[in-house]
């Protein structure tokens, strides 16, 4: 026994910010961030909290599935950006719902939500819940440097959410981590801890990190990536018998369009099979996945029966692939 999705819903912040607006401040330009990107615009956090967009999106995806808050079982979050470090952005969702059953985040950076929908297929499979909400959000623009032009550009903010609950839907799902901090990570702040001597020596902490920022090395995870969606997507046909020309959907994490162009191009597929939405939003980590499933769905993009193969990859280096039938 696996999981079906049974209903979706997501909320992105109301404040749109262009390429143009970033050059106002930055050493940028749109054609520069269009072309080596395909972002035109991203959409960030101002009058509210990313806990009210993640409980927003959950709310429109449980009327979806014609359920109420306290039909869950299990509230998990995929996010690395959630407005405390404790309690869990599950909790806080979970209390602006009200509700009350077991909540916990999943960090696995941009391989979020792949990852959370692993732990409530676990928990569906083995009978502890019968509906689980999927809830993952970003607030990428509270990771980043913004006088820095090579990440900030990339990135923004947003929501998504999706009721779980037992079915046949989930084919195949597969989590890797092949750990790499260096390429891609944000510092936990020591806080005033007085006995903090000299975080370098901790062992494989890259040696020029210097602030809490986001900090990447764009050129090495853009290789990882494109490596990754290769090998992620052999493995996932290879275990389906499956030729990828019978895929309705390659909904890959929304990171850069060279990225998802190139996996295309590859597998000589037509441009309808790997929808996009990053022009509008930029990287939303955890939350583009769920977002552009939801906007497919708005669309009636997606018939039953039709296969989608979600991937997903990031900071870690983790990525996670998930092939559902609709
Ligand atoms: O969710 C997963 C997380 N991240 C990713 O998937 C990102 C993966 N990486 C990428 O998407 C690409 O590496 C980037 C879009 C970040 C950068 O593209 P690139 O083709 O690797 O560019 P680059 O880093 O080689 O930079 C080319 C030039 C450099 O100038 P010089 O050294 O050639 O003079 C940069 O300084 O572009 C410069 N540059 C910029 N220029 C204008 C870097 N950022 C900018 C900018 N505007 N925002």
């Amino acid at each position: 026994m696996g999981f079906k999705i049974i209903g979706t819903g997501s909320q992105l912040p109301k404040k749109a910010v262009s390429n143009a607006q970033l050059a106002t401040f930055l050493d940028t330009s749109d054609d520069w961030i269009t072309s080596k990107t395909g972002i035109k615009s991203r959409t960030i956090c101002s009058d509210e909290t990313i806990t009210d967009l993640a409980a927003q999106a959950a709310l429109t995806a449980l009327n979806n599935a014609n359920l109420s808050i306290a039909d869950i079982d299990l509230l998990v979050c995929a996010t690395m950006s959630a407005d405390y470090a404790m309690p869990s952005m599950a909790c806080c969702v979970l209390e602006q719902l009200g509700g009350a059953c077991p909540a916990f985040d999943v960090n696995a950076a941009c391989s979020g939500f792949v990852y959370a929908l692993d732990v409530a297929d676990s928990f569906i499979s083995t009978r502890k819940a019968q509906n689980v909400l999927v809830v993952a959000a970003e607030m990428m623009s509270r990771m980043l440097d913004w006088t820095d032009r090579t990440s900030s550009i990339l990135f923004g903010d947003g929501a998504a959410a999706c009721v779980l609950t037992a079915g046949d839907s989930l084919k195949y799902l597969n989590v890797t981590a092949t750990p790499q901090i260096a390429p891609l990570f944000a510092k936990a702040s020591n806080g005033n801890n007085p006995f903090v001597q000299n975080v370098q020596n901790y062992p494989n902490y890259p040696q020029d990190s210097v602030n809490n920022f986001l900090q990447m090395k764009g050129q090495h995870v853009y290789k990882f990536a494109v490596t990754t969606i290769q090998q992620e997507i052999n493995l996932a046909l290879n275990a389906l018998h499956l030729q990828a020309d019978e895929i309705t959907y390659f909904i890959l994490h929304q990171a850069n369009t060279r990225i998802i162009e190139s996996a295309r191009t590859r597998l000589k597929l037509p441009l309808e099979k790997f929808p996009m939405n990053i022009e509008k939003y930029g990287n939303m980590s955890a939350a583009s996945i769920p977002v552009l499933l939801d906007e497919m769905l708005q669309q009636n993009a997606i018939k039953s029966g039709d296969l989608l193969m979600l991937i997903g990859f990031g900071g870690g280096l983790t990525s996670g692939t998930a092939v559902l039938q609709w």
